[in-house]
């Protein structure tokens, strides 16, 4: 937690780097005191993020770093056994998932895209 207790907005990358369809932004996070990996999508303009870490077992998700995207483009795939998730609520569509991924809160603004903390996800320490 930020030593006032306020939730911090954390730079993430330029806009430019999260294009539609491309890879994506892969970041680090602490959650609920353990180290974690995180990534942020572009799906239909909008940028997401959530915990690299599937809901069926809790492993990362992408077979080719930064590829979490199905071939349809439509449904974020974890690779090891094909749970599906929707990409802009993170939330279980088909597959062995339990749940729905962890979002992290993104916002853009002026061509920079900030993630922001709350009381159970923290910046790494530096
Ligand atoms: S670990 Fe993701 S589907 Fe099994």
């Amino acid at each position: 937690m930020h030593p006032d207790g306020a939730c911090q907005a954390i730079l993430l990358c330029a806009s430019d780097a999260l294009a539609e369809g491309a890879r994506a932004v892969a970041f680090d996070v602490v959650y609920a005191g353990q180290p974690c990996r995180a990534f942020a999508v572009r799906w239909q303009g909008a940028v997401h993020a959530y915990l690299n870490r599937c809901s069926h077992v809790p492993m990362e998700m992408d077979y080719q770093e930064g590829r979490f995207f199905d071939d349809s483009g439509r449904w974020l795939l974890c690779a090891t056994h094909g749970a599906t998730y929707a990409p802009d609520t993170g939330a279980c569509v088909g597959g062995p998932c339990r749940g729905g991924l962890v979002k992290v809160r993104l916002s853009e603004k002026d061509g920079l895209v900030h993630w922001h903390t709350d009381p159970l996800l923290q910046p790494p320490a530096s």
